[in-house]
């Protein structure tokens, strides 16, 4: 058994410019998506189309973060936490996607900054968290070039507006959920199903990624730069041949395709083989210069973790996959995810071995379960208590293990709107009742606020 199993933790076991965080997303809590000179996002369209989002939810009131801010700063100052990950609105700061600034929009992201930092909270600021301005969208969205370009001029205008308070920056959140459950899988706005447009969207995001880079550095000279990938282990169903390749292809298509070329290998060729018939035009999208734009040198890299993959080979499964995913016995969360806490070890350790990046963080984890107050009004939620506790026993294995991991954000501060599940799914260590908006710390938010205190173990 791993320590990653049966592990308690202590803040002592990290180091001691640990980053103790939580993470949230713009459209997830803000509401307020009609003010201060908002345009519509691709999440707002998606949302409002009939049958896209469970219950018909949609992002409009959220959490009223937009003006609830003060109050859920207060939480993480409660609870002791030293770092917060939020993201930037595109929608709000460029309402028209492209060239004039909404000074209001970026009023708001301002108040924040310094609310954070007169808290102690040092803010690591993510640009892309998936609310696409609907106006680009309409002229193509990610699969057209263009979009790239207009992104680093807004990566541009929040740097320099926030440059000289914020040091940390994530071009990017999850750009595999964003290309491929966006355009692929039409799960995810803007609900488009087809191959050749995922791989034409994942190439100009992280195109995107490589120009905001440049950006940012040129606005804020101490910038700290990354990008956030979602990663996990694909492990074959067994030894035989069939579910060994099945489970490379599935790591090409989660992870090498994002961390070949981020660390300078290009597209993985296997991958490109695997796309090239259903995708014969993707490749003529890689313009002369492009891969070396993506690999430019980053400063950190973040890993979202929530679940490992069991693959089996599957001939005719998942399309040109030819694959299945088993569903091992185990612990599983209420969205259904395997609890498989050593499968953050393991990436961490993978990554570390195989890319190398200066600096890492788990910049989200955590799980969703079905929690109800108590009698007492309080959630006594052990389950997601543990879970956290057992993946930062991974994280420490990792650290033991010479991984340069400086800090961890738990997923999520608050209950939120969970994209294409609405309400219905609860990670946060903060309780939101939707009806009041009134929050409730969590057992599992009090014991993380221990932990990063120094007060456990
Ligand atoms: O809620 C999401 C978040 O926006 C991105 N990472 C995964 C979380 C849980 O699904």
């Amino acid at each position: 058994m791993t320590v990653s199993e049966t592990g308690t933790v202590r803040k002592a076991d990290f180091p001691a410019d640990f980053a103790w965080g939580t993470a949230t997303a713009a459209y997830q809590i803000e509401g307020a998506v009609a003010e201060d000179g908002r345009s519509p996002s691709i999440w707002d369209t998606f949302a409002h189309t009939r049958g896209r989002v469970k219950g018909g939810d949609t992002g409009d009131v959220a959490c009223d973060h937009y003006h609830r801010w003060r109050e859920d700063l207060d939480l993480m100052a409660g609870l002791g936490l030293n770092a917060y990950r939020l993201s930037v609105a595109w929608p709000r700061v460029v309402p028209d996607g492209r060239g004039a600034v909404n000074r209001r929009g970026l009023d708001f992201y301002d108040r924040l900054t310094d609310g954070l930092l007169e808290r102690g909270i040092a803010p690591y600021v993510t640009l892309y968290h998936w609310d696409l301005p609907q106006v680009l969208q309409d002229a193509g969205g990610w699969a057209n070039r263009d979009t790239a370009h207009a992104f680093a001029q807004y990566a541009d205008a929040v740097a320099g507006r926030l440059g000289d308070r914020v040091r940390g920056w994530v071009t990017h959140n999850e750009p595999w959920c964003a290309a491929f459950l966006g355009h692929m899988m039409g799960v995810h706005a803007p609900g488009l199903s087809d191959l050749e447009t995922a791989l034409r969207a994942s190439h100009h995001l992280l195109l995107s990624h490589g120009l905001a880079t440049g950006a940012i550095r040129a606005a804020v000279p101490n910038a700290q730069v990354g990008i956030t990938l979602i990663l996990g282990p694909q492990h074959a169903a067994s030894d035989r041949e069939g579910d060994v390749a099945a489970a490379r292809r599935g790591d090409g298509f989660l992870n090498r395709w994002f961390l070949d070329p981020l660390y300078g290998r290009g597209y993985p060729a296997d991958m490109l083989e695997l796309y090239r018939p259903h995708a014969p035009a993707f490749e003529s999208a890689i313009q002369h210069g492009d891969l070396d734009l993506i690999a430019v040198p980053t400063d950190f890299l973040g890993v979202n973790y929530y679940q490992r993959s069991v693959v089996k080979h599957f001939p005719g499964g998942r399309g040109f996959m030819n694959s299945t995913q088993l569903r091992p016995p185990g612990e599983y969360t209420a969205f259904d995810w395997e609890v498989y806490p050593d499968g953050l070890r393991e990436i961490l350790a993978r990554v570390h071995k195989e890319y190398a990046p200066p600096v890492l963080y788990v910049t989200e984890n955590g799980a969703a379960y079905d929690d109800r107050p108590d009698t007492d009004g309080q959630v006594h939620d052990e389950d997601r208590r543990r879970y956290l506790e057992r993946h930062l026993a991974a994280c420490r294995e990792a650290i033991e293990g010479g991984v340069p991991l400086r800090g961890y954000f738990a997923w999520s501060l608050l209950d939120n709107f969970e994209w294409a599940e609405g309400y219905s799914k609860r990670f946060g260590l903060v309780r939101v009742d939707y009806e009041t908006g009134r929050r409730t710390v969590k057992d599992s938010g009090a014991w993380y606020g221990r932990l990063a205190r120094g007060e456990t173990g």
